[in-house]
């Protein structure tokens, strides 16, 4: 079994997925009661399939964990983009790829705000010597860059983090039952907030991507409905959050545990290429789910229609079929961007451009101000307790000693 809530575990999933590749690659958990596949080959077969490994429950909640979220938000409208199947999805992904920052130059366009939002945060760590960095640094600034691209009011930021945090603890964590009840309850709330973002630009039009999505509609035999728009709003707010901001925070701490820290500062070049590693060494999300929608086969595995699976994107990232030496931590690695960190396939993350940036633009200012940044010396990381993100509970970091 996984116990991917044990310390053991969050403290190192990877010894447990390298025993899981080679003693059972593919088998039934009956903790979580799912199915677990751990090599990175079936992982990408997976991805590729989605007739037969569906979405629709990827952002459910795992019942196991908190049955009494998954109970509330079943009854719930709204949901996201990401899980819809096709055809619906094909149609979905269109109508926001159309307005969506997706390749690198799209981003780019969107370098001016992440630099004033990385300058600002910068400035206000630079004021202090000691500081712990996931509060400081790497919460907000993803968040920030969504709410731009929404035109969202930066006073909402507070609301919208808690109602996120509340998502993924109520779908991927163990939350007491209150707080499992008041998080789904929330997700009312958020939903309502979303259409009624959708309302406003109805109304008023901007050059927001919701004004964009609402005039992508016109004159178009493809519908995509404002229930749809809002769910991408919602998508977005989730899906773009704490990713990044996870990217971030296991990226500095990796880069000064390994000593890396100092070749990137010698070397800002390598950014874009120690991201990349960043993202295979410590993958911010470690597992994702899909479902059979019929019977499959996977390696001498049959897995019956109606399961619920969970694919570990963080074992296939350090498998070593793939991957040589695949526990070192490597900025010379030549194939590190073949993680499987964003998905694969029909789902591939829509913000991975913009997640690179973001963290390339943070790193480089962190190196360049921070030259000297180590480690708070008496710092052991503890993680969120989460199943598919991989969160830092803190990083206390001496931005400079005296
Ligand atoms: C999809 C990871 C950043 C929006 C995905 C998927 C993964 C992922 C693994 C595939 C889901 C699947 O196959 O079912 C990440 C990571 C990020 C990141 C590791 C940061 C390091 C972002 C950002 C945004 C975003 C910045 C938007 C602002 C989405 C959306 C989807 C998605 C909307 C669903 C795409 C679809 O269903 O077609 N992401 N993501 N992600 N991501 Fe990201």
């Amino acid at each position: 079994m996984l116990h991917p809530l044990s310390a053991t575990y969050l403290a190192d999933p990877y010894a447990t997925h390298e025993k899981l590749r080679t003693e059972q690659p593919v088998f039934f958990d009956t903790e979580l009661n799912m199915w677990l596949i751990t090599r990175r080959q079936e992982i990408e077969t997976v991805f590729k399939d989605s007739k037969t490994f569906s979405n629709a429950l990827t952002t459910a909640p795992i019942f196991q964990l908190c049955p009494h979220a998954g109970q509330i938000l079943s009854q719930l409208s709204g949901g996201s983009m990401v899980s819809l199947d096709p055809p619906d999805h094909t149609r979905v992904r269109k109508a926001i790829a159309s307005v969506f920052p997706m390749t690198l130059a799209q981003a780019e366009e969107y370098e001016p705000i992440i630099r004033t939002a990385v300058d600002k945060l910068t400035k206000n760590l630079a004021t202090k010597s000691n500081v712990d960095l996931v509060p400081e640094f790497t919460w907000e600034l993803p968040i920030i860059v969504i709410l731009a691209l929404l035109n969202v009011p930066k006073e909402d930021v507070k609301q919208i983090k808690k109602w996120a945090d509340g998502r993924l603890a109520i779908t991927w964590g163990n939350a007491p039952e209150e707080d499992q009840v008041k998080a789904a309850y929330g997700m009312v709330y958020f939903w309502e907030y979303c259409l009624q973002l959708v309302g406003k630009r109805v109304k008023e039009p901007g050059t927001d991507l919701v004004s964009k999505l609402l005039n992508y509609r016109q004159g178009r035999d493809e519908i995509v409905t404002i229930h749809e728009i809002a769910s991408m709003i919602f998508s977005l707010l989730i899906a773009g959050h704490e990713t990044t901001s996870n990217l971030i925070s296991n990226g500095v701490y990796r880069l000064l545990q390994k000593n890396a820290w100092n070749q990137l500062v010698n070397d800002p070049e390598k950014i874009s290429k120690a991201i990349e590693e960043i993202l295979r060494f410590d993958s911010p999300v470690v597992c994702w789910q899909r479902y059979t929608a019929k019977e499959a086969t996977i390696g001498d595995v049959t897995i019956p229609k109606g399961e619920r699976v969970l694919l570990l994107l963080g074992s296939a990232n350090r498998d070593e079929t793939k991957f040589e030496n695949p526990n070192e931590f490597d900025l010379e690695r030549e194939n590190a961007h073949e993680h499987l960190s964003f998905g694969k396939g029909r789902h591939f993350c829509i913000g991975a451009s913009l997640a690179r940036l973001e963290a390339k633009i943070a790193l480089k200012a962190l190196l360049t101000t921070f030259p000297k940044m180590r480690l708070a010396d008496s710092f052991q990381p503890t993680y969120v307790p989460n199943v598919a993100f991989r969160m830092l509970q803190s990083l206390p970091v001496i931005l400079a000693d005296e």
